[in-house]
């Protein structure tokens, strides 16, 4: 089955953002993850072994959607989907890594922190974007006030949640999921403590409720 056809933002209602050092960590985090609740999983390319990752999870982990984070060129988008990312999460988006991500069968969030790259995200046929640094650029204050005059634009909010504020996002009617990195943390993940991601993702999943 495939969730992810149609929306990211329908996938979970909380994602985690996971940086990871050893791409062998992949799929004892990613069974944590999904034991907890949370099946959607964004791995960034922001390490080299971000990619290994998402190929072992892909093939591994059964229950996870694994997706591709910090995606930033084309032939990442191209590299990801060959390694079996069912999403691609970006921080910002340009005209040509936009037209790879439309191209790539998979759905995808383009990054925007302004209105205008909102604007112009729907101009070429976006509705879903990620809304990144969410906290540095504006929180929940800034979606609110985008609700107005841009209705039709829905928000993955990431950068700076964590579950005292994550509530107040998921709140939001333009707001479909939140990313972030607080139940992945470096030290659980270098001490290979499963069991307390697990445990982080359990309640975070909880905030959906
Ligand atoms: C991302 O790539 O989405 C962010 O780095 C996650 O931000 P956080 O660490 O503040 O959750």
């Amino acid at each position: 089955s495939s969730p992810s056809a149609v929306s990211v933002l329908d996938l979970a209602p909380v994602v985690p953002v996971v940086v990871l050092q050893e791409a062998a960590d992949a799929v004892p985090l990613a069974r944590a993850l999904v034991a907890g609740g949370l099946p959607a999983i964004e791995v960034t390319l922001r390490t080299p072994a971000g990619l290994g990752a998402i190929r072992a999870i892909a093939a591994e982990v059964a229950g996870a959607v694994a997706g591709a984070g910090t995606v930033i060129t084309p032939r990442q988008v191209t590299e990801c989907v060959a390694a079996g990312a069912r999403f691609l999460v970006s921080p910002g988006w340009t005209d040509a890594l936009l037209a790879a991500m439309q191209a790539s069968g998979v759905p995808f969030l383009p990054g925007v922190s302004t209105t205008s790259e909102v604007v112009a995200l729907l101009e070429r046929g976006v509705r879903e974007m990620k809304f990144f640094p969410a906290q540095a650029a504006g929180g929940t204050a800034y979606l609110k006030s985008l609700a107005g005059p841009l209705p039709q634009a829905r928000f993955c909010p990431t950068g700076g949640i964590g579950p005292a504020n994550a509530p107040e996002y998921l709140a939001l009617p333009n707001v479909g999921c939140v990313g972030g990195t607080w139940m992945v943390p470096q030290d659980a993940i270098a001490a290979k403590d499963w069991t307390r991601i697990e445990r982080l993702a359990r309640q975070a999943a909880a905030l959906e409720s």
